[in-house]
């Protein structure tokens, strides 16, 4: 026998049964983030690596340690993207869409390849739904994306999440930060671990995003960069803060926040769910603002502020939450005897055309045998089709909840089907 194949590690298919919560995922975002004017953006999953070292930085975990980074057969560096928001940024400042408008708002769905120890909603090929709001400086595009957010959450019927606010300053205040904090750290240097010790020296603030236990302790007790803030730094937090409470959003504010990118200046937040289905992967979303990304990437001098949410840590929770997402059908067609089968198929064409979700057993095989198999689809109805409802051209729905059956015309099956009042769905027998 051959050896079976099997999928690469940290990297899921996604099966029909499941699909369908992320279906839900994906047409809640695409319905809501339409309403706030993001229309959508599709970037390569290949990208110049210089792209993520320039934006990302290369001093963080996700450039330094867990790019899926190669060389294609013309001798280019190419990384598999560990992210959106670069990418977009690309896209932004290669096809000039400052020049064409003011403000701009996208948004984007799909795969991100990351090098990480995997665990539960932590993987090596994830997805995320991201936004980017580019050309605005003002906080009220921090709090309207962060709306954003909660309305898709809301939507999603996802509520038991916390969203973290904090600023990390500018070029102009954060220098004085820097250098507390290679103060403090240094005289903590002993407690690091050896990728911190020389972090130190090339990029403290990622110290703060370590996920080593013991350099998480000694972050924690750090100086808070809040108290950095420099007056406009200070007065941008302030109004955000101010108009997360206009829009009624609840936030704590959390000093410790830095992200693990290097991009950002002033705002950064995440959305913390607290269910134990996501185990320690608990951070459901995260963004903030990167005044300066564009311009160090060569592009214009544009301000953007965006999101982005693990769709895989979404779905985790919905499926916590028990509902289903899978259409059941309307109607399972049966039929009694092998000379009905051709009629059987045609009218299960017929009604698919007119618009219903039709099952039908291909092969055949006893009517029991169907009718088990009518149980398990979860259709609503199941219809028999025989030699007398062909040659009388009258069949009977029956409910497949329980009750009467209801006498039905064979040309009127749809409109019948869609006159009945959706009952509980009948559980699909196991
Ligand atoms: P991030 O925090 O690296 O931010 O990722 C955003 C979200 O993606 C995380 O909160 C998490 O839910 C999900 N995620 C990240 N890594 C994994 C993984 N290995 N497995 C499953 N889910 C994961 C960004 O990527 C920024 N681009 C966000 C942003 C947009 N900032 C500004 N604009």
């Amino acid at each position: 026998m051959s050896q079976k194949i099997n999928g690469v590690k940290g990297m899921n298919d996604l099966l029909p049964g499941e699909i369908e919560v992320w279906q839900f995922v994906e047409s809640t975002a695409r319905t809501l983030f339409g309403r706030f004017g993001y229309g959508e953006v599709r970037t390569p999953m290949v990208e110049d690596t210089a792209l993520f070292v320039r934006s990302v930085g290369e001093e963080t975990d996700i450039v330094g340690k867990e790019m899926y980074t190669f060389e294609d057969k013309g001798g280019r560096s190419l990384s598999l993207r560990p992210e959106g928001t670069a990418p977009a940024a690309r896209a932004y400042i290669e096809h000039s869409v400052s020049n064409q408008e003011p403000v701009s708002r996208w948004f984007y769905m799909g795969p991100m390849f990351r090098y990480e120890r995997m665990k539960t909603g932590r993987y090596r090929q994830f997805y995320q739904i991201g936004a980017e709001a580019y050309g605005a400086k003002e906080p009220a595009q921090d709090a309207e994306l962060m709306d954003v957010v909660v309305q898709f959450l809301e939507a999603l019927g996802l509520t038991d999440v916390t969203l973290n606010i904090n600023s990390l300053g500018d070029d102009n205040c954060r220098p004085a930060y820097h250098a507390k904090l290679v103060e403090y750290l240094n005289a903590h240097r002993e407690e690091l671990c050896a990728d911190c010790q020389q972090r130190l020296e090339r990029n403290p603030l990622r110290v703060l995003d370590c996920k080593n236990e013991k350099c998480q302790a000694v972050a924690a007790a750090g100086p808070n960069v809040l108290e950095f803030l420099c007056e406009p730094c200070r007065a941008h937090f302030t109004d955000l803060q101010r108009k997360l409470g206009v829009l009624g959003i609840k936030y704590v504010v959390n000093h410790r926040l830095v992200r693990g990118l290097d991009y950002y200046t002033r705002t950064v937040f995440e959305f913390i769910a607290s269910h134990p289905a996501l185990g320690t992967a608990s951070t459901v979303g995260g963004g903030g603002r990167y005044d300066k990304m564009m311009k160090g990437l060569g592009g214009p001098d544009v301000p953007a502020v965006g999101f982005a949410m693990g769709l895989d840590r979404l779905v985790l929770l919905l499926k916590e939450g028990g509902k289903t997402f899978t259409p059941r059908p309307d109607l399972f067609i049966a039929v009694a005897d092998e000379g009905s089968q051709d009629a059987g198929l045609a009218l299960a064409s017929r009604l698919r055309r007119e618009g219903l979700k039709v099952d039908f057993d291909t092969r055949g095989g006893s009517l029991k045998s169907q009718m088990k198999r009518a149980d398990k689809s979860g259709a609503r109805f199941t219809l028999v089709l025989g030699e007398q409802e062909r040659q009388s051209g009258q069949a009977k729905l029956k409910p497949m909840a329980g009750g009467e059956p209801i006498p039905v015309a064979l040309d009127s099956v749809a409109a019948t089907v869609r006159a009945q009042p959706e009952a509980p769905a009948a559980a699909p027998a196991s």
